[in-house]
C-alpha cells in the first residue's frame, strides 16, 4: 500500500533503463540513494523500457533485460510493496505528456544536449528521432506525477534542467488556463530538484579515470556488473588501471590523480564513509594493500545482491505480477494529473 502523499516530504522518480546490465555506476550514482530515499519520500522507480529503444534492442533481450533490472531494484533494497515500481511502456500517460512537452520545449534546447552528442557520435544522421527527444520523454516520466526530487548521477544534470525548463514554460505559457483551473500558485509542474549525493556520484571506468563507467563500454573489464560473481569482481578490481604512487593522505592529493581517486570514492561510497575517512585509513599505502580491501569490500555488498537478483529472474511471472501491480498504482497517480493537463492545454474530452 502507499502512504498518502502528504506523510512524506515529498515525491520522488527516477529510473534506469534495461539497455544492458546495471553497473556499479548505476548502483553507487543512484540506486543507493533510491534505498534511502524510500523512508521519508513517496517513491517511483521505473524502468524506462521506452527510452532504452532509442537505441536498437533485440525484443526478446529488451523483455529480458527489463525484468532483470526490476529485479536488481528489489536486490538492492527497493520495496515494491511500499515504493512503486513498473516499466513505462505500461503508463501511456507518459508517451502522451512526452508529446505535449515537444510543443513546448524548443529545439535550440535539445541542440545543447551533451549526451545526445556522445551516443549519436558521429553519425548524427543515423541516430533515431527517439535518441534526440529522450530528454522531453525523461521530463515527461518526471513531471507526470508532479515529482519533486530526482536522485541521480551526475551525468543526468543537464537533462534535469531540461525538465525543470519545460515546467516553467509550461507554467508560464498556460498561465491564465493554470489560474483558471484553481492553482493559485501559478505553478502547476513543479521544479523537480536533482538529488546528486555522495561520493560516487560519477563512477569512472576501471581502463581509464577520464571516462564514466558505462554498460555501454565495449570492455567489460571496465565496469564492475551488479550480476558479476565474486572472482570476476576481484580480478576487475585488481587489473584495474593505477599509477604506481602510494595512496596521498588528504583529497586534494587525488586531483590528478583520476584513477586513484575513482577507487577511493567506490571505496567510500560502498563503506559509507567519506574519501577524507578512506584515506586517513589508507593513506601511504600502495594499490596491492589497497585493492584486495576494495575487491573485499566490492564482493561482500555486491555478491549479495547478484544472488537476489538471480532467484528473482528465475521467476519471470513474479517480476511480470510485481511489474503489472506497480504500473496499476503509477496509472493511478497519473491519471488526473494527465487529464488536468489535457484540460489545460485545451484538448476536448475527458
Ligand atoms: P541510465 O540507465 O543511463 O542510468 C541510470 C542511473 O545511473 C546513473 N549512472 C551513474 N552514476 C554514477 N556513475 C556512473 N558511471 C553512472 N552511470 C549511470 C545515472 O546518472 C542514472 O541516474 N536518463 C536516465 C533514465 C531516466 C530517468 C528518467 C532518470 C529516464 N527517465 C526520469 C530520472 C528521472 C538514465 O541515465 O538512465
Amino acid at each position: 500500500m502507499v502512504l498518502p502523499a502528504h506523510a512524506y516530504s515529498g515525491r520522488v522518480f527516477s529510473g534506469m533503463q534495461p539497455s544492458g546490465n546495471l553497473t556499479l555506476g548505476n548502483y553507487l550514482g543512484a540506486m543507493v540513494n533510491w534505498v534511502r530515499m524510500q523512508d521519508d519520500y513517496e517513491c517511483i522507480y521505473c524502468v524506462v523500457d521506452m527510452h532504452a529503444i532509442t537505441m536498437w534492442q533485440d525484443p526478446a533481450t529488451l523483455k529480458a533485460s527489463t525484468r532483470e533490472v526490476a529485479a536488481a531494484y528489489i536486490a538492492c533494497g527497493i520495496d515494491p510493496t511500499k515504493s512503486i515500481l513498473f516499466n513505462q511502456s505500461q503508463v501511456a500517460e507518459h508517451a502522451q505528456l512526452g508529446w505535449i512537452f515537444n510543443c513546448v520545449a524548443r529545439l535550440g534546447w535539445l541542440d545543447r544536449m551533451t549526451q545526445f552528442k556522445d551516443k549519436a557520435g558521429k553519425e548524427k544522421e543515423r541516430a533515431s528521432v527517439g535518441l534526440y527527444d529522450y530528454p522531453v520523454l525523461m521530463a515527461a516520466d518526471i513531471l507526470l506525477y508532479r515529482a519533486t526530487h530526482v536522485p541521480v548521477g551526475d551525468d543526468q544534470k543537464q537533462h534535469l534542467e531540461l525538465a525543470r525548463d519545460i515546467a516553467a514554460k509550461f507554467n508560464n505559457d498556460f498561465k491564465a488556463e493554470i489560474a483558471a483551473a484553481g492553482h493559485s500558485s501559478g505553478i502547476f509542474f513543479p521544479q523537480p530538484e536533482p538529488v546528486i549525493t555522495g561520493p560516487a556520484t560519477r563512477v569512472m571506468s576501471l581502463r581509464d579515470g577520464t571516462k564514466k563507467m558505462s554498460k555501454s563500454d565495449a570492455s567489460d573489464m571496465s565496469r564492475i556488473n551488479l550480476t558479476d560473481d565474486a572472482d570476476t569482481i576481484a580480478t576487475k578490481i585488481r587489473k584495474a588501471k593505477t599509477d604506481p604512487e602510494a595512496l596521498p593522505s588528504e583529497v586534494a592529493g587525488l586531483s590528478t590523480r583520476p584513477e586513484a581517486d575513482n577507487l577511493v570514492g567506490i571505496f567510500a561510497a560502498l563503506s559509507g564513509k567519506t574519501k577524507d575517512a578512506v584515506l586517513s585509513e589508507f593513506g601511504g599505502a600502495t594499490f596491492s594493500t589497497f585493492k584486495p580491501a576494495l575487491a573485499d569490500l566490492c564482493v561482500a555488498k555486491l555478491a549479495p545482491i547478484g544472488d537476489a537478483m538471480r532467484r528473482l529472474v528465475a521467476d519471470p511471472a513474479e517480476m511480470d505480477r510485481i511489474l503489472a501491480n506497480g504500473a496499476e498504482r503509477a496509472r493511478r497517480l497519473a491519471t488526473p494529473i494527465y487529464r488536468e493537463t489535457k484540460d489545460i492545454v485545451g484538448f476536448v474530452g475527458g
